[in-house]
């Protein structure tokens, strides 16, 4: 186990580097503000700048699946997964030539229509045997069932391995990383810290958790561009 790196980088090239071995499980990507806030005025971009954003679309190339809880596929209109030609090129040598689907956890079922646009992509649907019944037969999802009155987290990452999903890619929201974190399943977390104060934002209905004691994780690195601060940490 090395020193974990520290420093400046130049940009999104030299930065995805420290991006390109994905653990096995879970990785979770967040923004939040110096201040903590993990969105403003309910969306993350007003907190993102360009290589972060960049960075988002870096880490999907190296996810064998997208996972998002239906609040943040809502607040930020979700659509399928676009990857650049040098990030197709780089998993067809690998033999997995489409984008990673988007995978959604929800009850209600209402997700947003962008992420049905293409058809021969459909989003995967993570939901509870209870909300079955009542969900959209109008809607051309992959729907994986877990849980009976609400998803196990646990039980849908299982099923998302089953069907050779093994590299996730969290992209949150908050609501949803509890849970992760709650059920001890996050392998990994990305997080970048950005410049700016945002004050209380409140996202989600957030439960008190019922961790023990707070879970330790491993800093790998904490690189500096344009005064945003990437930090990973591995479990
Ligand atoms: N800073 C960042 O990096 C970042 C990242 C992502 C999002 N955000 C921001 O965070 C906000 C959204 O986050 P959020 O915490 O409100 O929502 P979220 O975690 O994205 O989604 C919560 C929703 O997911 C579904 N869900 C979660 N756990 C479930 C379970 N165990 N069983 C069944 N359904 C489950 C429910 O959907 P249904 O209601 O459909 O049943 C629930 O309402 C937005 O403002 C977004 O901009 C910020």
């Amino acid at each position: 186990m090395g020193s974990p790196r520290v420093g400046a980088v130049g940009g999104i090239t030299e930065l995805a580097a420290y991006y390109a071995e994905p653990p096995e499980g879970v990785r979770v990507n967040m923004i939040f503000s110096a201040d903590g806030a993990a969105a403003f005025g309910g969306r993350a971009g007003p907190l993102s700048c360009p290589t972060d954003q960049q960075l988002l679309t870096t880490l999907r190339g190296f996810a064998d699946v997208v996972l998002v809880g239906a609040g943040t596929a809502r607040a930020e209109n979700y659509g399928p997964v676009r990857l650049s030609e040098a990030q197709r090129a780089g998993r067809h040598a690998e033999g997995r030539p489409e984008p990673p689907p988007i995978a959604v956890i929800s009850r209600s079922g209402d997700l947003p229509s962008r992420l049905f646009d293409e058809p021969d992509r459909p989003p995967i649907l993570l939901t509870c045997a209870q909300a079955v019944a009542r969900l959209r037969d109008d809607r051309h999802w992959r729907m994986f069932v877990a849980g009976e009155d609400s998803v196990d987290v646990t039980r849908a990452l299982d099923l998302l391995r089953e069907h050779g999903m093994r590299r996730v890619l969290c992209e949150g929201g908050p609501t949803l990383l509890d849970e992760l974190v709650d059920a001890d399943a996050v392998a990994e977390i990305c997080v970048t810290l950005a410049p700016s104060l945002a004050a209380s934002q409140p996202v989600g209905r957030r439960l008190p958790s019922r961790l023990p004691a707070p879970v330790t994780m491993r800093l790998e690195h904490a690189l500096v561009c344009d005064e945003y601060l990437y930090l990973k940490y591995r479990r």
